[in-house]
């Protein structure tokens, strides 16, 4: 079978994955999660990624909520996948509770969540920044947790990493070929599908962003 003809027999969510790979790859390589991976981050800089997480999420969760009835969004949007209450428990751990109350986002941090809270309007988009955290949460986001309670010393699943661990998915696997079935199932004509592409690239984009910002700040120990 010819490429071209390949291409005509993608389904949507191979398509997206295909697309949005070469970004997936630069976010992954950038050098603050390179040197979290490597074990060369310090405590601080890691405490200060879960603190970004925690107002990503914060918009997603709080969208996602208004998005339960919605006919197309609605179907992606499940407790299980819930992360803001691992969140604040791994923060209340690694900062201590009372750090809670005063936590600032960063300036792309800002960007990115303001950004996810005008998909409020769009249930495309919001689909497309649901795609781009959660579903990357439960495949490289699992190695990103056993790396990290290895290098800080927290139990595996215990407060420090319990961002990374989705208790009520013991199998991701199978939820995220459920995932991608819904993808490939919403209702959207070519051109919506193309605009929903389009907004997981940019969810990318902000990710390497926030990475960017977190680096300077937080340069890797040696
Ligand atoms: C340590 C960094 C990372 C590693 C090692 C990693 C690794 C992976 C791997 C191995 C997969 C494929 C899993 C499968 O076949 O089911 C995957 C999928 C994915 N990752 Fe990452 N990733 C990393 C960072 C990120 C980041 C920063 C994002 C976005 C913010 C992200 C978003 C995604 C998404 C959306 C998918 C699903 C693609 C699809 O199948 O449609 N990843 N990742």
């Amino acid at each position: 079978m010819s490429s071209h003809a390949d291409a005509e027999y993608r389904t949507f969510s191979q398509t997206l994955r295909e697309r949005s790979w070469p970004l997936h790859d630069e976010a992954n390589g950038t050098g603050f999660i390179s040197a979290l991976m490597g074990g060369r981050m310090s405590r601080d800089g890691y405490a200060a990624m879960v603190t970004q997480h925690l107002f990503v999420y914060e918009a997603l969760e709080s969208v996602a909520a208004g998005m339960r009835d919605d006919l197309i969004a609605g179907p992606f949007v499940t407790d299980d996948l819930t992360r803001v209450p691992a969140l604040r428990t791994d923060l209340a751990h690694l900062l201590g509770p009372d750090a809670l109350d005063s936590l600032e986002p960063l300036a792309s941090t800002r960007r990115y969540a303001e950004r996810i809270r005008e998909t409020a309007q769009w249930p495309g988009g919001f689909v497309a920044h649901h795609y781009t955290r959660y579903l990357g949460d439960l495949s490289g986001g699992l190695a990103v947790g056993t790396i990290v309670s290895r290098t800080y010393g927290f139990a595996p699943g215990g407060d420090g990493v319990r961002f990374y661990s989705f208790e009520r998915i013991p199998k991701p696997r199978p939820f995220k070929d459920a995932y991608r079935a819904r993808l490939d199932a919403a209702p959207w004509n070519p051109e919506e599908r193309e605009r929903v592409l389009d907004e997981v690239l940019t969810a990318y984009r902000l990710n390497i962003e926030v990475f960017a910002e977190l680096a300077r700040a937080y340069p890797a120990a040696r």
